[in-house]
């Protein structure tokens, strides 16, 4: 059991928050509720007193709550600081260090993980100051869950919800569970096919549904990392417990990656990305047959798309982070295509599979790989993707080890 602190801001997800605290006690964890001025305005103090038993703080200069200055005894006492939900305002103040209050004061003041869940409307969201002050916390390892995408109170309809609760529990849990292997590291997955769109209603695409990078994303997640999940069209829900960026074609991914990947130590691209796209972009309205009247056949020119990975190998170079692992889709001679791959695009570690094989690949819940670095080739048995990701991890975690041990100390 592990004590959480839990601060509340203003936000119309606070009542959420109520919910949180629950799903965290039911968890095993014991919860210390802070709320923020503005959170009074949403919810009130003793819902969460009654819920969590224990005094709720409000007020960094509360008289009788001075003797052991506060925030600094509870900084060093708790396992993890949540944030749910998380003001536009207050991602901006603790991205500052700004320590106006008892919930800021007690960021600077802990050392314990940190996660955030953030609850905004879309356009404030998507704002290059959020976005900004997001990539600071991002990058000093504060974990970054949801928001998720929907009807707003504000009337809107988009990103900006905030995480369900049970998500943010999940993503709690992982953290402080002892022996959480991957705590304290970031690894960013990539997941599902790209489309390549044609027209407004048209694209290309391909086989693949997303389970194997769904399945690293959560096993990492489970194992206490920070995960940012770069997922392509899938039908297949995210883990919970993961910062979803949706992307659709291979230059969003392309995008999504190389903007973050500096802020990682493992990056796992697990997606299946196009390797062609529609030259000159997709038709602005939908082509038609009639204007093809004599049967002809349609063309269309396609265009190499920007190797991501490839690209991460070439800004990476012979740095140790992050870590990078690749997937190699084959149909014949899966060692050496791979091997080649490992050195082509400059990465630590190739997951090759045999995708003619009906029973592993696209579509299925098994996969027969063989993991390869610079050591050789090992074949892994037909299993289930979720027990594949687990091995992936082991190396990755090796691998983190490694950089760990073999740097000079300071
Ligand atoms: N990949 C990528 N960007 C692309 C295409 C692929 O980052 N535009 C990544 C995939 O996510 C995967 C790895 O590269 O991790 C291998 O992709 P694959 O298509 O199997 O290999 P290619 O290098 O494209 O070679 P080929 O098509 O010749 O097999």
């Amino acid at each position: 059991m592990a004590l959480i602190a839990l601060g509340v801001t203003g936000g119309i997800g606070a009542y959420k928050a109520i919910e949180i605290a629950r799903g965290l006690q039911q968890a095993g964890h014991d919860v210390v509720a802070i709320m923020t001025a503005s959170a009074h305005q949403f919810v009130g103090r003793v819902t969460f007193e009654a819920i969590t038993q224990r005094r709720v703080i409000t007020d960094q200069f509360e008289p009788g709550a001075n003797a052991d200055i506060e925030h600094i005894a509870l900084a060093s006492d708790m396992a993890a600081l949540v944030v749910a939900p998380a003001t536009a305002n207050i991602i901006g103040k603790l991205a500052l260090g700004i320590a106006d209050d008892f919930l800021t004061s007690l960021y600077l003041a802990t050392r314990a993980p940190v996660l955030v869940a953030p609850a905004m409307n879309t356009n404030m969201f998507d704002h290059e100051a959020v976005v900004q002050n997001l990539a600071t916390l991002r990058a000093r390892g504060v974990h970054i869950v949801g928001p998720g995408e929907g009807y707003l109170a504000c009337g809107w309809i988009g990103k900006g919800r905030l995480a369900e609760p049970a998500d943010v529990v999940a993503a709690t849990d992982a953290i402080v569970r002892p022996g959480a292997s991957l705590a304290g590291h970031r690894i960013l997955v990539t997941a599902g096919p790209t489309y390549e769109d044609l027209d407004p209603v048209r694209y290309l695409g391909n086989r693949s549904s997303g389970r194997m990078g769904l399945a690293v994303a959560a096993e990492a997640v489970r194992r206490g990392a920070q995960v940012v999940l770069v997922l392509g069209p899938s039908a297949l829900d995210p883990p919970r417990g993961a910062e979803v960026v949706r992307i659709r074609s291979a230059a969003e991914m392309h995008e999504a990656v190389m903007t973050r990947a500096p802020e990682m130590d493992a990056v796992v691209m697990a997606a299946a990305v196009a390797d062609y796209t529609v030259s000159g972009g997709a038709q602005p309205q939908k082509l038609s047959k009639q204007a093809d009247r004599d049967e002809r056949p349609l063309s269309v020119t396609l265009t190499r798309t920007a190797d991501i990975l490839a690209d991460l190998g070439k800004w990476r170079a012979d740095r140790a982070r992050p870590m990078l692992v690749g997937f190699a889709a084959e149909t014949h001679d899966v060692v050496a295509r791979a091997t080649a791959k490992l050195a082509r695009k400059r990465v630590d570690l190739v997951v090759a599979n045999d995708v003619s094989r009906s029973d592993a690949g696209f579509e299925v819940e098994t996969n027969a790989a063989v993991l390869i670095d610079a050591d050789g080739a090992t074949p892994l048995p037909l299993q289930p993707k979720t027990e594949l990701a687990a091995a992936i991890l082991d190396r990755v975690e090796a691998r983190l080890r490694e950089a760990v041990d073999g740097a000079e100390p300071s």
